[in-house]
């Protein structure tokens, strides 16, 4: 168990790949705080965690009000002693042409995806500096490489979540503070599942006719990835197995983003 002894924070940590990394994390040995602005849902993910036999609580955190975010690294710290990983994994998408994109939707889509990152970092930074120790882990995406159309601020936060990775592992690692990110492709989650078997319908086609459409036949791996595929690199990026890597970017995309 490479985690044994730590303590984890999982923003988002309610549903989809935040779930999948609480299940992860728990599983090599972290205690971890699931935190959503979904309590019911964080509550679920911490009953799965210890039905599998590991340790988890639960909070309701909004990552876009930084109260929130000293909440709940504190809720961590008053639960397991400390904060020795952070994973910024809370994010959405909201697709739209640009000329037509409404400003309210973008400014929410840079609070959650952007600002809760910097919230949270910063929130999780007041115990990690102390103890001069961190693992700190940014969900981007592959839309933080390469832009996709519709998907204008959505790239904008992903891009932006890694150019905030690369500056805060410079600033941190004379502190012992690892920052990385990792570009996830299209993962199986109940948000894809409802887009696939809506666009399904459109065009008259099985649920997996459309994934495979939509993005089997664009993945040089053939399948699309599930939460656990993204989890077990975030796992190792979690890991003292990482402990010479800082500012880089892994992706998880079955091959589809390569740079
Ligand atoms: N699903 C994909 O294909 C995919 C691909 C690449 C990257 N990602 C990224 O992975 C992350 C998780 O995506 P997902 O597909 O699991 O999404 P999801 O919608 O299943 O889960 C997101 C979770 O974040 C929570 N949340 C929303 N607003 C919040 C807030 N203000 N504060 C705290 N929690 C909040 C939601 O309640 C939900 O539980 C996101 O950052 C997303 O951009 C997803």
């Amino acid at each position: 168990m490479r985690l044994q002894g730590k303590s984890a924070v999982v923003t988002g940590g309610g549903s989809g790949i935040g779930r999948g990394i609480c299940l992860k994390l728990a599983a090599e040995g972290a205690s971890v705080l699931a935190a959503d602005i979904n309590l019911k849902a964080a509550e679920e993910t911490a009953a799965l965690v210890r039905e599998a036999g590991g340790n988890a609580a639960a909070m309701k955190a909004d990552v876009t009000s930084s109260s929130d975010t000293d909440a709940m690294v504190q809720a961590a710290v008053d639960a397991f002693g400390t904060v020795d990983i952070l994973v910024n994994n809370a994010g959405t998408d909201v697709k739209g042409a640009v000329q037509e994109y409404p400003e309210e939707t973008w400014d929410k889509l840079m609070d959650l995806n952007l600002k809760g990152v910097f919230l949270s970092t910063k929130s999780a930074l007041k115990v990690m500096l102390e103890k001069k120790y961190g693992r700190i882990v940014n969900i981007s995406s592959m839309a933080g490489k390469t832009g996709e159309a519709f998907t204008s601020p959505y790239c904008t936060t992903k891009f932006g979540v890694i150019g905030f990775t690369q500056s805060i592992a410079l600033e941190l690692a004379a502190d012992n503070i690892t920052a990385n990110a990792v570009c996830p492709g299209a993962v199986e989650t109940d948000l894809i599942k409802s887009s696939v078997s809506g666009t399904a319908k459109l065009n008259n086609r099985t649920y997996e006719e459309e994934l495979y459409e939509k993005f089997i036949k664009f993945t040089p791996l053939g399948r699309i990835a599930q939460p656990e595929d993204v989890a077990n690199a975030v796992a190792f990026l979690a890991s003292d197995e990482a402990s010479y890597i800082t500012g880089s970017t892994l992706n998880v995309s079955g091959g589809r983003e390569m740079h």
